[in-house]
């Protein structure tokens, strides 16, 4: 098949996330556990375990009691390299699993054997032909405006993902910067079938972060994140915060794990870096996922309609 020829729509994507929707809620170490999952996936879009921390792969068993609906799961091959962790998720009945931040031809040949759906995460056309190679089935693509981790030099969505749509003829979900129909149709109409959420689901009913966290979410303006490159540590992006800035000026961070979850779960803000999206800009009420889920798609239909109409 020639590079563009064929391109794997929104029906295509849900089918091999297993799910009536092609949405799918971002993995976010300590954040993306059983209840945040199994609500997205009661919404209709495919929730994410973590398995990079001990309680996130202690929810792969529990949150089967919260839902009969797939679920999906991230390993982060930074942390995760040992190949127990493929029969883990094949005995928890997990189909789908999204890898990110290493190598992709670690697990992915294990992975599939198992049966399960393999897609990489990646920040740049370079990465992205690497996955291409290690035999995966799909690429989240996430540009450099999304939350988390980072590509120092990576591009925005706008430009990777039809870059990547151009050169790789791979089923492509779009991360960074999407949090409602419009943002959707836009990856939609870049290149992508499905999309991935992880701003929009932190500051989320479900979400387990303290309401301090989601109200530095709601609060934010557009200018509200920065890009943080600290000597020894990857690449962020984080809310402007007191802590940010001064980690930035000094050059260095003083936090560690711990000192994360303490923002995370106890809402001192300035205990360490928040992971954030730029999207965090567009963000400005606490929502439920069944609602975001549900209001995603359905813009999306009537945001690529309005635009078409626009046409005529
Ligand atoms: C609070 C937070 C924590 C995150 N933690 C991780 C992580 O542990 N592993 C990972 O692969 N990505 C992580 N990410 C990145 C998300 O998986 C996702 O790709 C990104 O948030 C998408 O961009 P958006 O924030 O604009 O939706 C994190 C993002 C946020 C906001």
């Amino acid at each position: 098949m020639t590079a563009g020829t064929h391109r794997a729509g929104p029906r295509e994507v849900a089918r091999l996330l297993g799910v009536p929707i092609p949405i799918v809620q971002a993995p976010m170490t300590y954040i993306a556990g059983a209840r945040l999952a199994a609500a997205v996936s009661e919404a209709g879009g495919l929730g994410i375990i973590e398995t990079a921390s001990p309680q996130g792969r202690a929810d792969l068993a529990v949150v089967r009691d919260l839902t009969d609906k797939p679920v999906g799961a991230n390993v982060a091959l930074a942390m995760r390299k040992d190949p127990g962790i493929v029969d883990v998720l094949a005995a928890h009945g997990i189909g789908f699993v999204t890898t990110s931040s290493g190598d992709p031809g670690l697990l992915t040949p294990r992975l599939r054997d198992a049966g399960i759906t393999v897609f990489h995460v990646v920040g740049t056309l370079q990465n992205a032909r690497k996955a291409v190679d290690a035999g995966v089935d799909g690429l989240v693509v996430e540009g450099v405006e999304g939350g988390g981790f980072k590509n120092p030099l990576g591009s925005s969505t706008m430009v990777l993902l039809p870059l990547v749509a151009t050169h790789v003829d791979l089923p492509l979900i779009a991360a960074g910067g999407i949090c409602d129909g419009r943002s959707m149709a836009a990856a939609l109409t870049l290149g992508a079938g499905g999309v991935q959420m992880g701003t929009r689901m932190l500051a989320s009913v479900e979400s387990p972060v303290h309401r301090n966290f989601k109200a530095a979410v709601v609060g934010a303006d557009d200018t509200g994140t920065i890009l943080l490159s600290l000597p020894g540590s990857p690449t962020m992006r984080v809310v402007r915060t007191a802590a940010a800035i001064e980690a930035a000026t000094a050059g260095r961070t003083g936090s560690g794990l711990e000192a994360a979850r303490t923002l995370y779960f106890e809402g001192d803000m300035d205990a360490a870096l928040a992971n954030t999206g730029q999207v965090a800009g567009r963000i400005d009420a606490v929502e439920s996922v069944a609602a975001i889920v549900a209001d995603t798609w359905n813009g999306c239909r009537a945001v690529l309609d309005e635009t078409r109409s626009l046409l005529d």
